[in-house]
């Protein structure tokens, strides 16, 4: 069992610091607001959530929970704090951090006095850098010692609800963290080993990134669903009805499926569709921003990879793929196709590897060339083999990935301008001569 110290006794940091507790560890809490700490040490909790006085109740009286202003005294007698204060906006929309600079400081100064190791745990949500770039450069100064060595650092996300807090702490969706060194990572697998929940250990910075990646999801499906509501209604349906409907299907819609961050969506369905049931919301005088948005934030992505194509400098280019996904002839709407437009009319010389394309050219289907309206002379640039188009391009832009081209365009990646737009290897991230969209 560890002794743990717990910044800000807030929503995140009582909850925290309740839970701990009755799970036998013993915790100090540590607030500025004299009511909190009063309230704790009267074994009364500070705010109102389901289950929770009782709890306070039952880990003050046993002995494991106690509140103080008094930072020293709450750091000696821990060997890792929990930082969970606010983070509330700045004017600008940016991330606050006056309060856990602070926190950091007044942690600093009480480590620079402690001889033993001390682990800082971050919780409270802020984004990726900022442990790095706030939270240890204060904990340095302010300790006079060296992040990693002399004291731990760790960013480990809270992502519990208000309302069903307890319950989510037992319960978690999701568990992540990230740590300099082994003495934090161990507390944080020991708090979490015995939670039913698969424990992600990450960089520090992935872990900042995955918390708001995850409340930036949640606000994106409000949306999402209040959006088709408003349309639904407006059409004379019941919008939870649709939703409901939507979401029973847990093998596309809810699901990883689509989720897989990398070049833009095209074929004969999804474009059309976003821009119908924008129409029909026009036409019903109901805003829908959001089917806007996805719209302008697919054209976003088209555009960002012509940038990345062009920033490789070659005059030449090889496309793997240019139907709208492997496994099909079916160019309409192709964003690949389009993306090799803009590039033949900007004077780039384009071919492509394609087999699925280059069968149904080969075989003289009827229906070849299917959907293409946006590339001149198709057929004339599609190369057989992909041997043959490496060796006659200058940058290779990886579209969609078969199989057989794997291996091929893993010997070339690190030796010609590679952009990929779809991930050739896991373990490939953008450096060199290889780019990758999102990675
Ligand atoms: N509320 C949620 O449901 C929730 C869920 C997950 C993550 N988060 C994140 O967790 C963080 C905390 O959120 P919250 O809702 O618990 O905030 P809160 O405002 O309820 O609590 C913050 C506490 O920190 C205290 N504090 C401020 N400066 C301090 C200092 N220097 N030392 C000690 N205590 C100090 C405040 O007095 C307050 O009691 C935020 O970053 C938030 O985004 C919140």
């Amino acid at each position: 069992m560890a002794n743990i110290s717990i910044f800000g006794i807030g929503y995140v940091g009582v909850v925290a610091a309740a839970c701990l507790a009755k799970d036998g560890h013993k915790v100090i809490a540590v607030d500025v607001d004299r009511g909190k700490i009063d309230a704790i040490n009267a074994a009364i909790s500070p705010i109102v959530e389901n289950g929770l006085d009782a709890l306070v109740k039952e880990v003050v009286e046993a002995g494991r929970l106690e509140a103080t202003d008094d930072v020293q005294y709450a750091i000696n007698h821990s060997d890792a704090s929990f930082v969970c204060v606010g983070t509330p906006s700045a004017a600008d929309g940016s991330v606050g951090l006056k309060y856990v600079e602070s926190a950091c400081e007044n942690i600093g100064r009480a480590i620079a006095a402690k001889p033993s190791f001390h682990s800082v745990i971050i919780r409270s949500t802020i984004v990726p850098g900022s442990t790095e770039g706030t939270c240890i450069p204060t904990l340095e100064r302010f300790s006079g010692k060296s992040a990693g060595a002399d004291f731990g650092v760790g960013y480990y996300p809270e992502f519990l609800r208000e309302s069903t807090a307890i319950e989510d702490y037992y319960d978690p969706g999701l568990i992540v963290f990230g740590a300099l060194e082994e003495k934090t990572a161990a507390i944080l697998k020991e708090i979490n080993e015995p939670l039913n929940c698969h424990i992600h250990s990450v960089d520090v910075r992935t872990a900042e990134m995955v918390k708001y990646t995850s409340n930036t999801w949640r606000a994106v499906k409000v949306t999402y669903a209040n959006e088709i509501g408003n349309i639904a209604k407006a059409c004379g349906l019941d919008g939870q009805t649709v939703m409901e409907i939507l979401c029973s299907d847990q093998k596309v819609n809810i699901s990883p499926y689509f989720m897989r961050p990398g070049f833009a969506f095209g074929g004969s369905c999804l474009p059309k569709d976003v821009r119908a049931l924008r129409y029909l919301a026009q036409s019903k005088d109901v805003a829908a921003p959001l089917l806007h948005a996805v719209l302008e934030a697919n054209e976003a992505q088209i555009a960002k990879a012509e940038r990345m194509v062009r920033d490789a400098g070659a005059k030449k280019v090889g496309f793997v793929g240019v139907s709208f996904k492997p496994g099909t002839d079916d160019l309409r709407e192709s964003p690949l196709a389009e993306l090799a437009s803009r590039l033949i009319k900007g004077g780039m010389g384009v071919e492509f590897y394609d087999p699925y394309v280059h069968e149904a050219y080969a075989n003289e289907n009827s229906t070849a060339g299917r959907g293409n309206d946006v590339v001149p002379d198709l057929a004339s640039r599609i190369v057989p083999e992909l041997k043959e188009l490496i060796a006659r391009s200058d940058a290779i832009v990886v579209g969609n990935l078969y199989k057989d081209t794997v291996d091929e365009l893993g010997k070339v990646s690190g030796s010609k301008p590679m952009v990929d737009l779809t991930r050739l290897r896991r373990d490939l991230t953008s450096a060199g001569s290889y780019e990758g969209i999102c990675w």
